[in-house]
């Protein structure tokens, strides 16, 4: 009866609310009828009940007990993860719900980063696309798979600014920008959980990792992170807020040593900042042993120690050690742990767990995932997120598109005719046979009116040279050459550093044999991460940036070579020159002596330029876009308030296309220093040749904030310079003042 009843309420409260149930922390409105039954579950839970809801233990039981259904039975288990098999999901969580005392059901966790079975371009390459629908429905498409297979809890969106790309992570988020990056949050947590957490096609979203994890020195994995806690706030923890504001479910805090306190035993992030500052509702899961991690970090001198500092800051789920399980129930017998930190744990993962439905429908129905998993709709989604998240980097003379009238083709390289290489990083749960390649998308696009000579010609890394030869042959004897190149799955991601960035193995010597035939040369780049393509850019004619394209990745690729898409796709990320320039943003700061192109005594370097190879919000076109005509309307501007920016741009191209306009601003002084350039909005329009739109931005002054001399979130009086243009370098420039 109790279930008929809640499952009422929910659907109810969903039907309410203004919007989407999604909002986990609306304040002042939890759902009352669910606070009343975790009421009524805590005040039965004995110790271990409750620290068993605080653990999560991974599907092999690893540093976990050895009888695993026992354990959930005894209720000592209240979470899995890395369980994508729904047989396997149904099973354990009918141990918990018929066979424990409580019938508390499991919460079942997994890694879909992005996609689940379709999976679709990496993280990074999706936000190239700057494409916030789309964004959306490919978290909707990840969750609806998910859900299918018994996966309850996604640990993404990942949003961890990232302005180092030696660090292999940050190809998993949307770049180093704050404002981008925050839209992307709030679109992923909108896409993965809906409007109703407790719907059979949407998932608890985890934003993570919780904080800062980007900043990692020299960009080497888990690295010590000090960082300033202004740029803290004003540059890594929006994306999260937005996430939180939108209603995320879950964060994930994170392994590293911030300013000297970890971040899984941080009170003044997991706490203060989270639950005091934002009101955030769910519940906190540590990453992958960050708890017991604060032992060799050197704040905890035994998982005692680890388990308190962990449990005190306001990690509410231990995943993987069991410091929590071991200790916890001891910890408050004898005096030294409050039974009400367990509490405030528990009631906030029964909170997600009651919404997401859990107790009213524990299990999930086998069948559903025969008509969801890689579904017709959902490959196609997954081929036009390849064809957005595409990046034109250079397209001399108008090598492409393809002209129809092309003969053969020597399609050369690694990833020529390669399926696991483009599905890359973590995308566990998706599989090599899915994937169209770029053989395939080819051969499929160009039929019989064209010949494709393919030669792999070296490996993705190694020095051997002996596939050269062919390589050549097949160049010589082809009309145009294109080259696959690139990173393979296991350059980049987690644990996987580099500080060298150049292609690797010994592809760019393949690339320089190749070229020696004076064949044009399309390059299609493979990659998770910026890469130092300095002798590429200066030397191949046309250079198409795919990421890690995912199962559509043949087809997408098909549809831009050919012309059937025109690429629109811009950069989220700096690509430096060189490793020495790093870390290089479009948003740093003037300094006192700024470089002004002389030789004198400014900041810059005796031996490279300060400028990127490549700046944030690059993206070239088939056609040609003309911006004109800026308007401020009002140049002087009160606070509160709003400056109108207007602009023409006009396709003076041959070729429809999308445009991302974005929009730049300049603090000229503050109380303390700020950026060169800020984004401040963007407009992915689409134009046909010749035609001319008028693009507006409604500018708040409130989005003018930042984190004061006083670290205090304010916006500040005075002069401020405007861009409108088609990336971080380039536009039209116009000034306003605020009052
Ligand atoms: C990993 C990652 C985290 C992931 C978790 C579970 O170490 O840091 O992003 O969600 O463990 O796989």
């Amino acid at each position: 009866m109790i279930r008929k009843i809640l499952m009422v309420v929910c659907i109810l409260t969903a039907y309410l609310h203004p919007g989407c149930q999604r909002q986990m922390n609306q304040a002042g409105n939890p759902d009352s009828f669910v606070e009343a039954n975790i009421d009524g579950l805590l005040a039965k839970m004995t110790l271990e009940e409750k620290v068993g809801q605080m653990s999560q233990v991974n599907k092999n039981g690893e540093d976990g007990p050895a009888d695993i259904e026992n354990e959930v039975r005894s209720g000592n288990i209240g979470s899995f993860l890395n369980i994508a098999d729904v047989d396997l999901r149904n099973k354990l969580q009918k141990i918990a719900v018929e066979e424990s005392r409580l019938g508390i059901p499991l919460i079942f966790g997994y890694d879909v980063i992005h996609g689940h079975r379709t999976i679709f371009p990496v993280p990074l390459g999706e936000a190239a696309g700057w494409d916030l629908d789309l964004v959306e429905k490919t978290a909707s498409v990840a969750a609806r798979e998910a859900r299918a297979v018994g996966i309850d809890w996604t640990f993404s969106p990942m949003i961890d600014i990232a302005r180092d790309p030696r660090w292999g992570r940050i190809v998993e988020g949307a770049g180093e920008d704050a404002y981008l990056g925050s839209l992307i949050s709030s679109a992923k947590v909108r896409g993965y959980q809906g409007c109703d957490l407790s719907a059979p096609d949407t998932m608890a979203a985890c934003l993570k990792h919780f904080a800062v994890y980007g900043a990692s020195q020299a960009g080497r994995e888990y690295h010590t992170t000090e960082v300033p806690l202004r740029t803290i706030r004003d540059v890594y923890l929006p994306l999260f807020k937005a996430g939180v504001e939108e209603g995320a479910a879950t964060l994930m805090s994170g392994f590293n040593d911030l300013n000297g306190v970890p971040v899984s035993g941080n009170k003044f992030l997991l706490t203060d900042i989270l639950r005091n500052e934002w009101g955030f509702e769910g519940f906190v899961v540590s990453d992958w042993r960050s708890v017991k991690q604060l032992i060799p970090h050197g704040i905890a001198e035994d998982e005692t120690q680890a388990a308190i500092l962990g449990a005190t800051a306001g990690v509410d789920m231990e995943m993987v050690s069991r410091t929590y399980i071991n200790n916890l129930p001891r910890l408050v017998r004898e005096g030294r742990i409050s039974q009400d930190v367990l509490d405030t744990a528990v009631r906030r993962i029964l909170r997600v767990k009651f919404r997401l439905g859990l107790f009213e429908n524990p299990y999930v129905d086998p069948d559903v995932q025969k008509s969801v998993i890689l579904a017709p709709e959902n490959r196609k989604l997954a081929r036009k997120a390849v064809c957005e998240s595409m990046v034109l980097l250079k397209n001399e003379n108008n090598l492409l598109p393809l002209n129809a009238s092309l003969q053969s083709i020597a399609l050369i390289g690694p990833l020529a005719d390669n399926q696991k290489d483009l599905l890359g990083t973590w995308s566990y749960s998706g599989r090599s046979e899915d994937v169209v390649t770029v053989l395939k998308g080819l051969q499929d696009a160009l039929g019989d009116t064209c010949k494709i000579n393919y030669a792999k010609g070296c490996e993705i890394d190694g020095i051997l040279t002996e596939g050269f030869s062919e390589a050549i042959e097949a160049a010589n004897k082809s009309d145009l050459v294109i080259m696959a190149v690139g990173e393979g799955i296991m350059h980049n991601g987690e644990a996987h550093s580099r500080t060298n960035l150049n292609l690797p193995g010994n592809q760019l010597q393949l690339l320089k044999e190749v070229e020696k035939t004076d064949k044009p040369i399309v390059l299609i780049l493979f990659s998770g991460r910026p890469l130092t393509i300095n002798w590429e850019l200066e030397n191949i004619p046309s250079i198409l940036l795919a990421w890690h394209p995912g199962v559509e990745g043949g087809n997408g690729i098909a549809d831009v070579l050919s012309g059937r898409y025109n690429p629109a796709g811009k950069l989220t990320v700096t690509f430096p020159r060189n490793v020495g320039q790093i870390p290089i943003y479009y948003n740093m700061k003037n300094t006192g002596r700024p470089f002004k192109g002389d030789d004198g005594d400014t900041s810059r370097y005796i031996d490279s330029p300060n400028t990127p190879l490549l700046p944030f919000g690059y993206g070239l076109s088939y056609t040609t876009f003309a911006y004109h005509n800026l308007l401020i309307e009002n140049q002087k501007v009160k606070i509160p308030g709003a400056v109108k920016i207007t602009v023409d741009i006009t396709n003076t191209g041959d070729a429809a296309g999308h445009e991302v306009a974005q929009l730049y601003i300049r603090d000229i002084a503050g109380s303390v220093t700020r950026p060169v350039k800020e984004l401040k909005g963007f407009k992915r329009i689409y134009l046909k040749s010749g035609e001319t739109k008028t693009v507006t931005f409604n500018l708040q002054t409130s989005e003018l904030k930042f984190y004061d001399i006083n670290m205090e979130y304010n916006v500040e009086p005075g002069d401020f310079k405007v861009w409108v243009g088609p990336n971080s370098v380039e536009g039209l420039e116009g000034t306003f003042e605020l009052l």
